[in-house]
């Protein structure tokens, strides 16, 4: 029900350091760079203890380098839970293995579920854990329902929330992701923006602006970090594949895989993408369920398991083309200049857009059939990377909590020993 490990939970040394204490910037728009002038480091006396959540793939991606850059400062202790929403060893063993992250403190094993099972198990679980522990502040990613339940227990318990890709919005509320954002985002005190979409939005909700903070995307920190290490894992070789010549699908939002008829004729538009060059498919669980449950087989395309990261980053590296739903998916896309078009008729991340090689196609297999022709025969331009998505956002997040909780908690601390 709830597994403890039992090694250590501290990822930094223990060593108080004292330094100086200015004033925070009081605007978003400065904030990222006044957190990352060199003087600004080393404020906090005491240990900041960090409790950090993950429960689904895309989040085992973006908090790697946050554990990664927190273990290397000596003012912070991080307590790692893993929710355990994603636990077969392809969606989650072995990010932790190929991410060098540390195994989790505790995994609260919620498994699979409807989103209330998930939500109340996480909220359930959590709340023992927390009250035991009372970390100065509690860090959660993304917009999966681990996210959205973590943040709610560690709020009610008057617990600091940080949530790093706040602010991004679909504007869809039939996207259970859509409602664990705003939840999230509402419930939260540092809300770390990695597009400017996401700090006009959080501004448009009334957030006020001190609590926002446009950082960049911490996932793109991964991606730059692995990026010449996945170039040597052979996947291409291993699927009989040649770099520019083949096309990879990924499919798994419950609006277009949930319809038997919507899945079936989305595989048939893959299908005759096909004809003109091999389309690699690595099916999601989820996925996978329902084409076993409505006797969907497929011929012609490559299927495979859910792949490891650095296969999957050396995959759409050298792909033509990228056929997807996934959010993370149009973000990496938009750095590795690769043409992605978006099987969905929204976008929270627009900035992949206005800037990046992202297309959004809607969910009509013929349209996206006709997009995926005109874009192998037009690629689209490529321009400058999306500020801050230059694999120093983390750096960003921990210079900010460094400086902010660092003096809140040596300041209560004080109190107390005078008490
Ligand atoms: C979740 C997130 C979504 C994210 C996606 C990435 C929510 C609401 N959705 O969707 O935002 O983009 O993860 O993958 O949190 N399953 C397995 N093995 C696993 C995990 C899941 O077989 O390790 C199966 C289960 O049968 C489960 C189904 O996949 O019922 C769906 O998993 P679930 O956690 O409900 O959400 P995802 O569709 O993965």
């Amino acid at each position: 029900m709830l597994r403890r490990n039992s090694h250590s939970s501290s990822l930094s040394p223990v060593r108080p350091v004292v330094d100086r204490a200015d004033d925070l910037p009081s605007s978003w728009e400065n904030a990222a760079e006044a957190y990352c002038l060199p003087g600004n480091r080393d404020v906090a006396r005491h240990l900041i203890s960090l409790t950090v959540i993950v429960g689904a793939r895309p989040n085992f991606v973006k908090m790697a380098p946050i554990l990664e850059e927190a273990g290397r400062r000596s003012a912070f202790q991080c307590r790692l839970i893993h929710t355990g929403q994603h636990y077969s060893p392809e969606m989650s063993a072995m990010f932790f293995d190929e991410l060098g992250m540390p195994a989790p403190d505790v995994n609260l094993e919620i498994g699979s579920g409807s989103h209330t099972e998930q939500t109340a198990g996480v909220m359930l679980r959590l709340e023992m854990e927390l009250n035991e522990q009372r970390p100065d502040l509690l860090l959660v990613v993304g917009d999966v329902n681990s996210t959205m339940a973590a943040a709610l227990v560690a709020s009610k318990l008057g617990i600091p929330v940080a949530h790093v890709e706040a602010g991004l919005r679909s504007f869809d509320r039939r996207m259970p992701e859509e409602t664990n954002r705003l939840v999230t985002d509402v419930v939260s005190d540092y809300l770390f923006a990695s597009e400017p979409s996401g700090v006009t939005n959080l501004l448009a909700e009334g957030i006020p602006k001190e609590k926002i903070f446009l950082v960049g995307n911490v996932m793109i920190d991964t991606l730059m970090k692995y990026r010449d290490k996945a170039a040597h894992t052979g996947v291409l070789d291993r699927l009989g594949l040649k770099g520019k010549d083949y096309a990879v699908a990924t499919l798994h939002r419950p609006s277009n895989v949930d319809g038997m008829e919507h899945l079936a004729s989305l595989l048939n538009m893959l299908r005759e993408l096909s004809r003109r060059m091999p389309v690699v498919f690595p099916v999601h669980p989820r996925t996978r369920e329902r084409m076993r449950a409505a006797g969907l087989t497929e011929h012609g395309m490559i299927l495979t398991e859910p792949l490891g990261y650095l296969e999957f980053l050396r995959l759409t590296s050298e792909a033509r083309l990228v056929l997807t739903d996934s959010g993370g998916i149009q973000e990496e896309t938009t750095i590795l200049r690769v043409p992605c078009l978006t099987m969905r008729e929204n976008t929270e991340r627009p900035i992949t857009i206005e800037q990046g090689t992202n297309r959004l196609v809607g969910t009509d297999p013929k349209e996206i059939l006709r997009a995926a022709l005109d874009t192998l025969n037009a690629p689209p331009r490529f321009l400058a990377p999306p500020k801050f998505w230059d694999g120093k956002a983390s750096a960003r997040i921990l210079d900010v909590l460094e400086r902010s909780i660092g003096d809140r908690v040596n300041c209560s601390r004080m109190v107390s020993l005078r008490d």
